[in-house]
């Protein structure tokens, strides 16, 4: 009986030292001592053993569950102080470099275009988004019934009042607070009802103006040839061709010879050669009379262009929803 009992006390030691956690050593615990465990039967049978042996044997059960218990109380307290599961820190493990902000490709391209021709001596201005009818048409020489205006296109607040279509207004609110000379330029939002791979409902431009004594048609195609060689290299071939606006008189559109294919044609440039890039035009004097100017002593230029197309030619991307996407995988590459 005393063999098998220290038997028993080292198989419960070992199962003991080998147990993960409260729940383990309650079980071993329950094996051993519980009513119906292993210790104590053998406490139940001490009846079979020889008396004069019974003295010795019950004291031997009882230093054994003693010995047990006081190792599953230390052990308990051990595992309580030591979560299993507590991480270990290790110092010197490089630290985790934090996701560095930079700016919008958007943003990327009109700080460009404004640094070039502020150098240039445009000063930098700004235009309200939402709008007065009379800015946003009126004061260009858009009249009432012009197609421009149509519900289709603009984004009316009221009767009277819009989101801005272009970046123009803020050639009239200028003219009609400044004297000649002026030369601004004007970056912002403009919208208009329009969503699809080339077309955003919100959209940016810059607008550019100039008016002086004496400026003729020569220093719009020079200041501009100056601009797009700077933004585009200065081995850029550029064109202009004859168009309309209602507020420039003569118009022009200007095109740049296809980054993409170098003018041999291909499906960006719609197998012409030729990106359109700007429109501009020499100011119509219709507009001075909004602003009180002497048409016979002062003329001058203006010029616009939109934001997205530049940046979608000078990153070679072809959908213009992806600026407005925020998806990181495409804002980390600028
Ligand atoms: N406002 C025109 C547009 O949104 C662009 C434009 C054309 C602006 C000619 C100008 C200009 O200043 O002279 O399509």
């Amino acid at each position: 009986m005393q063999k098998y009992l220290l038997e028993l006390e080292q198989k419960a030691l070992l199962e003991l030292k080998a147990a993960k956690g409260a729940a383990e050593l309650d079980k071993i615990r329950i094996k051993y001592m519980g009513k119906k465990g292993l210790l104590s039967t053998c406490m139940r049978k001490i009846r079979e053993v020889p008396p004069d042996q019974r003295p010795e044997v019950g004291k031997l059960t009882n230093i054994i569950k003693k010995k047990l218990t006081a190792y599953i109380k230390d052990a308990r307290l051990t595992n309580a102080r030591q979560p299993a599961a507590s991480p270990r820190l290790d110092v010197t493990l490089p630290g985790r470099e934090p996701l560095w902000g930079h700016a919008h490709p958007i943003t990327l391209v009109i700080d460009e275009v404004c640094q070039i021709l502020s150098k240039m001596g445009f000063m930098v201005v700004e235009g309200p988004n939402v709008e007065l009818d009379y800015y946003n048409f009126e004061a260009l020489n858009i009249p009432k019934d012009h197609p421009a205006r149509d519900m289709q296109d603009t984004f009316y607040i009221s009767k009277n009042i819009v989101l801005r279509t272009h970046t123009s207004p803020i050639q009239a609110r200028i003219m009609e607070t400044t004297a000649p000379p002026i030369s601004i330029i004007a970056p912002g939002k403009v919208y208009r009802k329009d969503s699809d791979v080339s077309h955003t409902p919100m959209f940016h431009q810059i607008e550019g103006l100039l008016v002086d004594q004496d400026i003729n048609f020569g220093d719009l195609k020079g200041t501009l040839t100056l601009f797009l060689h700077q933004m585009f290299g200065s081995d850029t071939t550029l064109r202009f061709r004859p168009s309309f606006f209602p507020f420039t008189e003569p118009s022009a559109e200007v095109d740049i010879q296809c980054v993409i294919c170098n003018g041999k044609g291909c499906r960006t440039c719609s197998h012409t050669g030729w990106l359109e890039i700007l429109g501009a035009g020499m100011v119509d004097p219709a507009l001075y009379k909004f602003v009180n100017y002497d048409p016979d002593i002062y003329s001058g230029f203006a010029f616009g262009m939109g934001i997205e197309r530049i940046a979608m030619l000078k990153y070679g991307i072809n959908d213009i929803q992806l600026f407005f996407k925020n998806d990181m995988r495409f804002l980390k590459q600028f």
